[in-house]
């Protein structure tokens, strides 16, 4: 697109064509408010009202988000007409808001209160009636309260575009229109996958993942032996909701705040996740060798198996059996480590610190109990872990790094860390399956033709001592439903395929730090595009500094498989370790 000349505030620009006036303005140096505009046009719904400037030639305010600059055009963002309509829009939505604001999860990082301060707007200006409230408290995953929903459609918008799946929607018109799956049904009784990607856009606390934080101060109380285990990409994100810059690995604080938050023992995912690589990796190989079902297909994800059950019934035979890998080792931590450390299974609370919303509905499900008991007993996301540091007073950024327990589930490889980035799972078991195969090491460690951050397809076709394995791998389900149709259509090539739920995988699952340019410095205006490549940075390089870099590797795994579960795909690891599915129907009697 060419250039062309605009003035603001009187004061000439050369700017590119084609270019909202928002987006104009902010590369001149000023920022317009916004609040229903959201990621280089991702939502556009120029509702809210918030963004309105003059231009001369204009009949009246334009919104600035959706109209385009051109050649000539004169903007006036500080005219005393402009400022008041903005502070009377963002006083509008204030006056059918909730304002019980320090009751609410997204208390500091809500940005219709950041307008509200930018704009100067009050929240008793208008006085009048209140929409009627709809509030969904029964999904394990998702909490929806439209008292404080703007309509603003951002998670209307993510739901089509990260899964082509439009779970939300705006029911009814006017004063009474609001935000909510099919005929205002909850999320547990509509298809949704409880992704957690449309809290991830919610700009107020409209959208909330199901909190268990009070579920884990009751296990303290009653005496419990609280155990926690933190995912890898946990680790490449915390530190956003402490003021590091994204990409920034805080392991080593991590770990120090989950023992002075007072777990017993403090555990890596990573090693559930090597676990998981052993039981998978024997599982592909058996298929290949033994003419099973192929492709076969990863099944760590839950949000994708929500949606494999929902809309691909026919196609769970696909599915890999393994538990992901934080049941995997909630399961041995109630078996094996009970066992050593002599403790009733039934006392001991395992909590799981997730990237991912979705994982709270995974740990309820009752194909994955063993003995009756859950292996994982609360998920707390990403974001509810920052709160509970918060809130216990400690100051995270002057923690001391500290180390992993030791005991029988400390060590892990560089694969497991990579687990969190999709195509990362794929790597870690190509990096198994080829040992088995050939009987040594991959001496380039690294599967380039997997890797990546974003979401889509990629594919690759490998030679491992003359078997030829053709992988794939797709995260969001928009993505995934081209690979699930061509294997319904019987016109797969793939003998391994990776799903990841998110698109990008865990470093952008639903229960991650909220990203938003406008509580970030100004050098980050491109934060939308770059974010997900900082966060799996963290990873990728995590991996590179592991001196054991494949899972089969593991001394702490090879004594798991030596001293109790005997070996992979063994009948104790399919007591403990493997799952079965069930096709769902997509919208049940209720
Ligand atoms: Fe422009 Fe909402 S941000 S109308």
């Amino acid at each position: 697109m060419g250039m062309i000349n605009i003035k603001i505030e009187g004061i000439p620009y050369e700017v590119e064509a084609g270019l909202t006036i928002l987006e104009a303005a902010k590369k001149c140096g000023y920022e317009i408010p916004s609040l229903c505009a959201f990621n280089h046009g991702e939502c556009n719904q120029g509702s809210c009202r918030v963004c309105l400037v003059e231009v001369t030639g204009a009949r009246g305010l334009v919104a600035s988000c959706v109209y385009p600059v051109s050649e000539g055009m004169e903007i006036k963002i500080s005219s005393p007409k402009a400022i008041e309509a903005r502070r009377d829009s963002v006083e509008l939505l204030l006056s059918n808001h909730n304002k019980n604001c320090q009751q609410c999860d997204k208390n500091g990082q809500c940005e219709l209160l950041h307008v509200a301060s930018l704009t100067g707007a009050r929240d008793d200006a208008f006085a009048g009636g209140h929409s009627e409230v709809h509030i969904d408290k029964i999904a394990p995953g998702l909490v929806r309260d439209t008292s404080k929903c703007i309509l603003c459609g951002r998670c209307v918008e993510r739901c089509k575009n990260a899964h082509g799946l439009g779970i939300l929607g705006f029911e009814n018109r006017g004063f009474e229109t609001f935000v909510a799956p099919a005929a205002d049904r909850s999320f547990n009784e509509s298809p949704c996958i409880q992704c957690g990607q449309c809290v991830n856009v919610c700009p107020t606390g409209a959208l909330m993942e199901n909190s268990e934080i009070g579920k884990i101060d009751r296990a303290f109380k009653e005496g419990k032996h609280v155990i926690v285990q933190a995912a890898p990409a946990v680790r490449a994100t915390l530190g956003e909701e402490f003021g590091y810059p994204i990409g920034t690995p805080v392991t080593g604080k991590m770990i120090a705040a989950l023992r002075r938050l007072g777990f017993e023992r403090v555990y890596d995912v990573n090693f559930g996740a090597d676990l998981t690589i052993m039981e998978e990796g024997t599982e592909l190989l058996g298929r290949i060798t033994n003419g099973g079902v192929l492709p076969m297909i990863t099944s760590c994800s839950p949000g994708w198996i929500n949606y494999a059950e929902y809309n691909y019934g026919d196609l769970l035979p696909h599915l890999s059996s393994c538990k992901s890998p934080h049941q995997m080792q909630g399961a041995v931590i109630k078996s094996y480590w009970a066992q050593q450390n002599n403790i009733n299974p039934e006392d001991i609370f395992v909590v799981s610190v997730m990237p991912c919303v979705a994982k709270k509905v995974e740990k309820e499900r009752e194909q994955l109990k063993v003995n009756g008991l859950n292996d994982v007993d609360a998920v707390i996301t990403t974001r509810e872990l920052a709160r509970m540091i918060k809130r216990s007073g400690i100051l995270f950024n002057r923690l001391p790094d500290e180390e992993w327990d030791q005991d029988i589930m400390g060590d892990y490889s560089g694969a497991a860390v990579i687990f969190g980035v999709t195509g990362g799972v794929m790597e870690a078991a190509l990096r198994t399956v080829y040992f088995k195969l050939t009987g040594k090491e991959k001496e380039d460690i690294v599967f380039t033709e997997v890797r990546g951050h974003e979401a889509g397809i990629r594919e690759a076709s490998l030679d491992i001592n003359g078997t030829t394995v053709n992988v794939a791998l797709a995260s969001g389900m928009r993505s995934a439903k081209v690979l699930l149709d061509e294997i319904r259509e019987g016109k797969s090539k793939y003998h391994f395929i990776e799903i990841m739920g998110c698109p990008g995988g865990c470093i952008n699952g639903g229960g991650q730090p909220y990203v938003r340019s406008c509580f970030l410095p100004d050098e980050d205006d491109d934060i939308m595009d770059t974010y997900k490549e900082k966060r799996a940075k963290a990873l990728y390089s995590e991996d590179e500094r592991q001196t054991i870099r494949q899972s089969h590797n593991n001394p702490q795994i090879k004594a798991l498989y030596e001293n109790f579960l005997g070996e992979p795909n063994s009948h104790k690891a399919h007591e403990l370790l493997h799952t079965t599915y069930a096709a769902r129907e997509r919208f049940p009697e209720v």
